[in-house]
């Protein structure tokens, strides 16, 4: 029975997390691919993006504005940079964070020069105000400039020189339709497979100038949740461990020695996500249990366990989410080397039965 947690809260502490810090960001920009050739992985929108550009540098004019959507660390910067220097134009750096009222808009927009490709980071969090100015100028090329205030206020339309924008979401779904269509091509990024993963680490390695073998690669990616920002990082890690305690080179002793030392198991759990695991099955016979209560027994707020480890839990396919509370799966079971319990599956599920039959059979 696990021992109420002694631990300090989670969040942002973990090796395994999709985001990044600013200390992070600045290890990354050293690994980031500057073309599109050298990205790996994506191959259909490494493909349509290919032609946009190619086509809008063979006609001498802008290509039409991208939207970039997926997960965190899946390379929507990356592409951003991309995109500018395939084009040979510069690139401007802005986030709907930053811009606080639409005249921070409207000065970024009137500053820009023909070509440039301004990248909006996090575009789903850009103020309603802001955004109905993007649409205008995303459209029309124009921006209204605001002169004087109250009654004596007009605004005065500004023809900018054509430009792309270049949008990057984590949720798309929070875009408004007006938005959304104002974006001549949208790239959605998926998780990256092991071998796709095999190969940013092997490239990353070669940038950090360390030897590693293919064994150790394939460990790393295995661990590294189908995202290259995880995979980076574990690579940095087991760097650490091999040239503190081995000989420098990457090989699959230092690999599996350094991910135990940071607690990162073989599927790519760490602590948390493992005693989530371990309470629901152990302790609560595998559900359903509802997720305060699951919260409470691994010493954490139901918040972080909700939004840090089920994700993955669920992608996994070791924890389903139902109306009675949270059910380990058989494949929960098997991670923890443990028999489920006659039943236990089928206790928690809806009667409907889809999560049971998506979950293989009936038997
Ligand atoms: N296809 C890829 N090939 C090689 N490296 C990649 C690839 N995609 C991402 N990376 C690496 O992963 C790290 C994170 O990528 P990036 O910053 O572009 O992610 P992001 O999607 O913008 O994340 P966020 O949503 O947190 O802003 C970078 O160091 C980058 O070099
Ligand atoms: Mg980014």
């Amino acid at each position: 029975m696990p021992e109420p947690a002694d631990h300090e809260p989670y969040a942002g502490e973990r090796l395994v997390t999709a985001s990044a810090d600013d200390v992070e960001r600045a290890a990354e920009a050293a690994l980031r691919p500057k073309k599109l050739e050298e990205f790996v992985g994506q191959r259909t929108v490494r493909d349509q993006l290919s032609l946009v550009l190619q086509a809008a540098l063979a006609r001498e004019a802008s290509p039409d504005h991208v939207l970039l959507s997926g997960p965190p660390g899946l390379g929507k910067t990356t592409l951003a940079m991309i995109i500018a220097a395939e084009l040979g134009t510069s690139l401007r750096v802005t986030s709907g964070p930053a811009i606080q009222h639409a005249g921070d808009l409207a000065a970024v927009l009137s500053s820009l020069e023909e070509g440039e490709v301004l990248f909006i980071d996090e575009i789903h969090r850009l103020a309603r105000p802001a955004e109905e100015l993007l649409y205008v100028a995303m459209e029309d090329f124009r921006v209204d400039v605001v002169v004087g205030k109250g009654a004596g206020a007009s605004a005065i339309p500004l023809a900018l020189p054509p430009f792309t924008v270049v949008g990057a979401t984590t949720r798309s779904g929070l875009l408004p339709a007006p938005l959304r269509d104002r974006f001549g091509f949208t790239g959605h990024l998926d998780f990256y497979d092991p071998e796709e993963l095999e190969r940013v680490i092997v490239r990353s390695a070669g940038l950090l100038g360390v030897q590693i073998h293919h064994a150790a690669a394939h460990e790393i990616a295995g661990r590294s949740r189908g995202t290259p920002r995880i995979a980076n990082r574990l690579l940095r890690r087991v760097r650490d461990w091999a040239q503190v305690r081995g000989d420098g080179v990457l090989d699959l002793r230092a690999a599996r020695a350094a991910l135990e030392v940071y607690e990162v198991d073989p599927i790519g759990l760490d602590r948390l996500d493992r005693a989530v695991l371990d309470a629901l099955c152990r302790r609560f016979g595998g559900g359903p249990v509802g997720l305060s209560t699951l919260a409470m027994t691994v010493g954490e707020e139901p918040d972080t366990v909700e939004t840090v480890a089920e994700p993955y839990l669920v992608r996994e396919g070791l924890v389903a989410r139902t109306p009675r509370g949270r059910v380990a799966t058989p494949a929960a079971w098997e991670h923890l080397g443990l028999e489920p319990p006659q039943g236990a599956w089928a206790a928690g599920l809806p009667s409907s039965g889809t999560l049971f039959d998506a979950a293989g059979g009936t038997g």
